[in-house]
């Protein structure tokens, strides 16, 4: 019996998270799970400041790794492999992340797991569901929206995705636009069940295009043209709630329609994953429409350290051993495209 210990650091927006995996022969067990977040702070200024972010990280990694190796009574040298997320994301966030995984693998000569964001976001499926490959991943999170043929662990290939807005991003802007605070998503969420989601009625992006893309830009400007028409919308907490499903509707709906293209015809499982996956409404549309639809946990859906643990214990083949250098990458041009 082999037991190895996994640090997850993931620091790539607003969100400072470690975690600790327990790997014994192929089982994992998370034994260590915390996360600082920074919603309440990116709520003054409407959004993520890059460089806000990256001071806060740097200030609350450290508190965190200590309390990792207390309540675990683990010492550093006993870690078996850091994996971090290194691509995409902020630059100086992710150098926050990375900096910890480096300083770590210099002194303790470990070896590191350069993380891909949004694979272990669909990935950290395996946290709670042993779902096998092939499956059809959909990410939807603050910053992706995607389609991804995910034939193992490491082969993700791009079938489509938004052209513009990502579905988080697109909750989070019509928010704005609403009066709610950054970010957006969950109380859309939970204003939505009060309200009718047929009353008003807005576009769906690239809705006659039988392709796996899709556009959310139009359906902000329409919030942002129908609330401008009539203002008063927003003092009536009813009507508020009104549009504020029938906005969440044209976002679910546009995913609904848009993951019909991207399946092939021999059905696959279908995974769903990142933070826009706890919303309430996408998880009943889907469950309906498709067959085969696992989500990932919600605790596991926004941003945190145990998605990067996972990824990392299922991949330490893919580990690399200091000094040789880890790369950062803000945007994810490495991506496998499927053909046209
Ligand atoms: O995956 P995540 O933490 O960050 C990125 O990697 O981008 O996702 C954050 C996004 C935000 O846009 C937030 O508004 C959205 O997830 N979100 C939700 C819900 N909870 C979080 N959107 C819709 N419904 C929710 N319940
Ligand atoms: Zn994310």
């Amino acid at each position: 019996m082999i037991t190895k210990k996994i640090l997850g650091i993931e620091t790539s927006c607003d969100d400072t998270s470690l975690a600790i995996i327990e790997k014994i022969d192929q089982d994992c067990k998370l034994i260590y799970h915390e996360s600082f977040s920074q919603e309440h702070i990116m709520a003054k200024w409407g959004g993520v400041v890059p460089e806000i972010a990256a001071r806060n990280h740097s200030e609350k990694i450290i508190h965190l790794f200590k309390d990792a190796l207390e309540t675990t009574k683990i010492n550093p040298q006993d870690l078996h492999a850091i994996g971090v997320t290194s691509h995409p994301g902020l630059l100086g966030p992710l150098l926050t992340g990375v900096n910890l995984a480096k300083t770590l693998s210099l002194a303790y000569k470990t070896p590191i797991i350069p993380v891909n964001h949004l694979y272990a976001h669909l990935e950290a499926i395996h946290l709670t569901h042993p779902v096998t490959y092939p499956y059809l991943g959909v990410l939807v999170s603050g910053g992706h929206t995607s389609f991804f043929k995910v034939s193992s662990s490491e082969d993700f290939i791009y079938l489509g995705g938004t052209i513009d807005d990502a579905a988080g991003e697109a909750f989070d802007k019509g928010g704005k636009l609403m009066g709610l605070p950054y970010p957006a998503g969950k109380t859309i969420d939970e204003m939505s069940k009060k309200g009718d989601p047929l009353k008003y009625s807005f576009p769906i992006g690239l809705r006659h295009k039988k392709i796996p893309g899709l556009s959310y830009s139009g359906l902000k400007t329409a919030l942002r043209v129908f609330i401008e028409k009539q203002p008063h919308i927003l003092e009536d907490k009813k009507e508020l709630n009104n549009l504020a499903a029938s906005y969440q509707e044209a976002i679910v709906q546009a995913l609904k329609e848009k993951l019909a293209y991207a399946l092939p015809h021999s059905s696959l499982p279908i995974v769903v994953g990142g933070g826009v996956a706890c919303n309430s409404r996408l998880r009943l549309v889907l469950q309906e429409s498709y067959q085969d639809v696992y989500f990932v946990a919600p605790q596991f859906c926004t941003d945190n350290g145990a998605m990067i643990a996972n990824y990392a214990a299922r991949n330490l083949h893919q580990k690399i051993t200091y000094p040789e250098t880890l790369n950062l990458d803000a945007k994810s041009r490495f991506l496998k495209r499927s053909s046209p």
